[in-house]
């Protein structure tokens, strides 16, 4: 789908065009509305004259209204007109494309009246709604597939509001980047695919590494290895950098993401029911990589890590055994009780490599990590960890902004005992009592003196059925703006 911003004008004419307008919390119609409503002979009043109240969420549809060259002409409910903001901006124009998506136009004209950071706004949550992952539909009728190929947003200063949209639109990628990736299946998606299609985004100007099963050995990584031992597929460690500051070596700041492309629990298996939903369990490498792209593409002026710990949880002949003791790159030895607690022992070497090599100003993990924390906070929320209250603040700060959840859960010292064990320094679970929060303690056994945070995205990474018109059902692509914002906010040169 294409987007477009042209200067306002009469309604073009073209015949499968969709015209979009606001109508505020009243009835109070809009500029564009009241224009419209000339031209129709009042016809948008009199659409507006039952139940619609022009509150947020409520829509009407008036097909080819007389005397307009429109094939649709929709009335998007906007709330107060005081609070039309940019988050409120986002939503018309993803509730404008979710209703008009199936309409037979192929063209969406936004005509929002308003100023050109909210024009963008608009565009983005578009874009964001358009998102479809329909690459593996062979018979899906014509009727079904969106008719809608371009969004043209009307703007009284089009280049102002064309500017405003170009981080957006990188944002946006970014996002698609992660929700296809999440979106795949592990036939497809595993750890030496997931490498080549991020080994690709060096065309964005990033830095791209790949370690190998042997690289890892030699740097003792046998936390992470342990994991992929029981998998036909190469276990990898994707090493992503993006130097965008003026000084090339100022110390960068670091995002560690889980990519378990598969996660069968190995031989602590997991029942058949939903096991299908750990093709997702990779949502935090794929946020980290999104998020790399969206860094890349809107020329970030800050330098920034990513580490993608890359592999599959199988139960062969060779795989991990309940009780084997593993010897993390730290040094730091686990024994591990369950081998569906996976992601950490992941995350334990990954998060290790990163402090050791980059020295980061601080760490951020984000990892499918426990079933738990969808117990706890629902689907709505992502679990946040934090040693470092600055940190933990920036976040919530960047969440609230985005509407990406997040939700501070506590790293109590006196439950760190429950990972103690005979016969290792650790044990990689802690019962069920609290599991996201010992999982988060577990991790937090691999960070050496900085200020780190662990997001828990089990609960945001998929989502179905969606309760936003931003995120279609399925892969969120949680996370990634709300680092993209936390990057923009409090670290760029
Ligand atoms: N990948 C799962 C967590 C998960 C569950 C993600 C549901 C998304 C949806 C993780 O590796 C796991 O299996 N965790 C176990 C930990 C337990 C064995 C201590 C869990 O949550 O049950
Ligand atoms: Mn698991
Ligand atoms: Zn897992």
């Amino acid at each position: 789908m294409q987007i477009e911003f042209v200067e306002f004008g009469p309604v073009a004419g073209e015949p499968l065009t969709a015209v979009a307008v606001l109508v505020f919390e009243g009835p109070a119609l809009s500029d564009s509305a009241e224009a419209l409503d000339g031209v129709t002979g009042g016809a948008v009043s009199r659409a507006a004259a039952g139940r619609f109240k022009g509150g947020k969420g409520q829509a009407v549809e008036l097909v080819a209204p007389a005397n307009l060259h429109a094939s649709h002409l929709l009335l998007i409910g906007a709330g107060s007109k005081a609070d039309f903001d940019g988050a409120a901006a986002e939503t018309a124009g993803a509730e404008a494309y979710k209703a008009l998506k199936l309409s037979g136009a192929t063209t969406l004209e936004l005509r929002f009246d308003a100023a050109p950071e909210l024009l963008a706004r608009a565009a983005f949550g578009a874009s964001l709604a358009a998102y479809r992952f329909d690459k593996y539909l062979t018979k899906e009728k014509p009727e079904k597939k969106p008719s809608i190929a371009t969004v043209r947003v009307c703007a009284a200063d089009a280049k102002a509001a064309r500017a405003a949209h170009a981080p957006l639109q990188a944002v946006a990628e970014g996002v698609a980047f992660t929700r296809d990736l999440v979106s795949e299946p592990a036939n497809i998606l595993y750890p030496e695919e997931f490498a080549r299609r991020v080994k690709a985004l060096e065309r964005l100007g990033l830095k791209v590494e790949v370690l190998g099963e042997a690289e890892m050995a030699k740097l003792g990584m046998g936390s992470l290895l342990g994991v992929g031992q029981g998998s036909r597929r190469e276990s990898q460690l994707a090493v992503i950098q993006w130097n965008g500051a003026k000084d090339k070596t100022a110390q960068p700041i670091a995002f560690v993401g889980k990519g378990v492309c598969f996660d069968t629990g190995g031989i602590s298996i997991k029942p058949a029911d939903g096991m299908e939903d750990m093709k997702w369990d990779m949502g935090g490498a794929g946020a980290v990589a999104g998020l790399m792209y969206a860094l890349a593409a809107r020329k970030a002026k800050v330098n920034v890590v990513g580490i993608l710990g890359l592999v599959e949880n199988m139960p062969d002949g060779n795989a991990q055994r309940p009780g084997d003791i593993v010897t993390s790159m730290s040094g730091q030895t686990i024994e591990v009780i369950n081998t569906d607690a996976e992601g950490r022992l992941v995350l334990a070497d990954a998060l290790w490599y990163c402090q050791e090599r980059f020295k980061p100003k601080f760490m951020i993990d984000l990892a499918t990590l426990t079933g738990a924390i969808i117990i706890a906070l629902g689907n709505d929320y992502a679990g946040m960890f934090s040693n470092d209250d600055a940190l933990a603040g920036a976040l919530l700060k960047a969440s609230a902004a985005e509407g990406e959840n997040l939700w501070r859960m506590p790293l109590p010292p006196q439950y760190d005992r429950m990972l103690d064990t005979l016969a290792a320094d650790m044990k990689n679970i802690g019962g069920r009592p609290g599991g996201s929060i010992t999982a988060a303690l577990f991790i937090q056994r691999f960070v050496n003196g900085l200020p780190w945070a662990h997001l828990d995205i089990a609960s945001t990474a998929w989502k179905k059925p969606s309760t936003n018109a931003t995120i279609p059902d399925g892969a969120t692509g949680f996370g990634v703006r709300l680092l993209n914002r936390l990057v923009a906010e409090g670290y760029e040169d």
